[in-house]
């Protein structure tokens, strides 16, 4: 089991917003800054503050890690950090117009109370997206599969489908089902991150794949920058308002 606690910092250093997530998180949420935004699992909080500052809105975002959250309260003021499970969230009824969640729901075994709670939590019309890896992204990351490809089996096991997801959004109430995908290419010349185990997957497979995937990197690194392409998956539900007919 991963500790979030003992990530945060190294999150800090390392961790940054995939401009193309954020371009479609503020686009195809519709907010304004008249929105209630909640995010889920937000750790030190980068996706939150990147949104907030394109569109100054009203947001909360919840995490387990209390470190994390530290981490987060000094980067924002003006965001609402409170720890809580995504699971069972602290917040009444029909409350927000936006939640969203990225690179959590993996971490989630039991993913009907987390749609079951979005859905709760969200307006009529309001709408959650959820960012993760489809089962093609898995197996095709770079440079994680390329240099540790233990991780494909790992993480094939660990994330839920694309399929499952859809089918427990449909099940929560979820309507207008979609599921876009984001790329950015982009170049590696420093491989600190990979050192301090950013990634979860590398907790998960054998020090010996992970040992020989971190020399493999530091041999090609002595030709060049090593390519890398960050994936995403996002898949969007909308809480349909109710028609009653009367
Ligand atoms: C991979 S990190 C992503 C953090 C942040 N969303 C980001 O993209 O930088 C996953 C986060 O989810 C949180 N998390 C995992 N399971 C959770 C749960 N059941 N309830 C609340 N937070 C959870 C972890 O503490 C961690 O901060």
């Amino acid at each position: 089991m991963i500790d979030y606690n003992d990530l945060a910092q190294k999150y800090l250093q390392h961790r940054r917003v995939h401009p193309q997530v954020l371009k479609e998180l503020v686009k195809s949420s519709g907010i304004t800054n008249k929105s209630q935004v909640l995010e889920i699992g937000c750790g030190t909080g980068i996706y939150s503050i990147a949104i907030q500052q394109q569109v100054p809105m009203k947001c909360w975002a919840i995490d387990q890690s209390e470190e994390m959250l530290k981490i987060a309260a000094s980067q924002s003021s003006t965001i609402t950090f409170l720890q809580g499970r995504v699971e069972a969230l602290n917040f009444e009824d029909n409350y927000f117009d936006f939640v969203f969640s990225v690179d959590v729901i993996h971490h989630i075994e039991d993913i009907i109370p987390y749609f079951a709670e979005g859905f709760r939590v969200l307006k009529p019309g309001g709408k959650i997206c959820s960012v993760t890896d489809s089962e093609e992204i898995i197996q095709n990351r770079r440079p994680l599969a390329f240099y540790f490809p233990e991780t494909i089996d790992v993480d094939l096991k660990r994330y839920h489908s694309i399929y499952v997801l859809r089918a427990r959004m449909q099940q929560a109430g979820f309507r207008d089902i979609q599921h876009t995908q984001v790329e950015f290419p982009y170049e590696i010349t420093d491989i600190q991150a990979y050192r301090d185990k950013i990634f979860s997957c590398l907790h998960l497979i054998s020090p010996e794949s992970y040992q020989n995937g971190l020399s493999r990197m530091e041999q090609d690194l002595l030709d060049g920058p090593i390519k890398g392409n960050s994936r995403y998956s996002l898949l969007w539900g909308t809480k349909k308002a109710r028609i009653v007919f009367v």
